[in-house]
């Protein structure tokens, strides 16, 4: 058992990097996080063998892109596959982000538009630190600012195995 196995299920997220064209791309990542409020920061860890590193090193800009189960298979290829050459296969429309060039992802249930602030090698991985400069998400996905059980976010077990959440809501006896 790896130790970082451990802190799986994970939430899985799609990372958009380069430009529309022949330099966009995106691949799956588990390794993100929320670094501040405000301002709002959001940091990836991405290794220097992916595509994606490339890019981002090369535009700093990034969008998380957050997919639902339905998104499955795309997340599967976006997260086994190398360069541009997958994007034909993936069944996603790109739309213009609000504050960057870099594009969102229709299919989509939010996208966080992060511009790089800094970065930094950690071992095998860059970790990559950007401020949101803007985002969009699905109205029926999120309500009340808090994301909906039943939208279907998807995690990731290990491996080819991802389970959603339970629709069950638990609260402590004292709040
Ligand atoms: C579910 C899942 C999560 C992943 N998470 C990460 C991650 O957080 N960081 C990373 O560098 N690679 C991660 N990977 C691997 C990349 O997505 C994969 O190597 C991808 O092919 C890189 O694409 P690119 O070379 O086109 O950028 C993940 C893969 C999967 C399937």
């Amino acid at each position: 058992m790896e130790a970082y196995r451990l802190l799986y299920p994970l939430r899985t997220y799609l990372i958009v990097s380069g430009r529309l064209g022949d330099e966009v791309n995106v691949m799956a990542a588990d390794w993100v996080t929320v670094l501040s409020h405000k301002p709002t920061i959001v940091g990836v860890a991405v290794s220097p063998r992916r595509y994606t590193h490339k890019l981002i090193t090369k535009y700093r800009e990034y969008v998380i892109s957050v997919p639902s189960i339905d998104m499955l298979d795309d997340v599967w290829i976006a997260g086994t596959e190398s360069g541009p050459s997958k994007i034909e296969k993936l069944r996603i429309t790109f739309i213009k982000s609000k504050k960057i060039v870099t594009p969102s992802i229709r299919e989509a249930l939010a996208n966080i538009e992060c511009r790089v602030i800094d970065s930094r090698d950690y071992g095998d991985h860059t970790f990559f630190v950007g401020e949101v400069v803007d985002y969009t998400y699905k109205k029926e996905a999120f309500t009340d600012n808090e994301p909906k059980p039943t939208s279907k976010f998807l995690a990731h077990l290990a491996r080819y195995k991802f389970v959603v959440f339970n629709e069950e809501v638990f609260t402590p006896s004292k709040t």
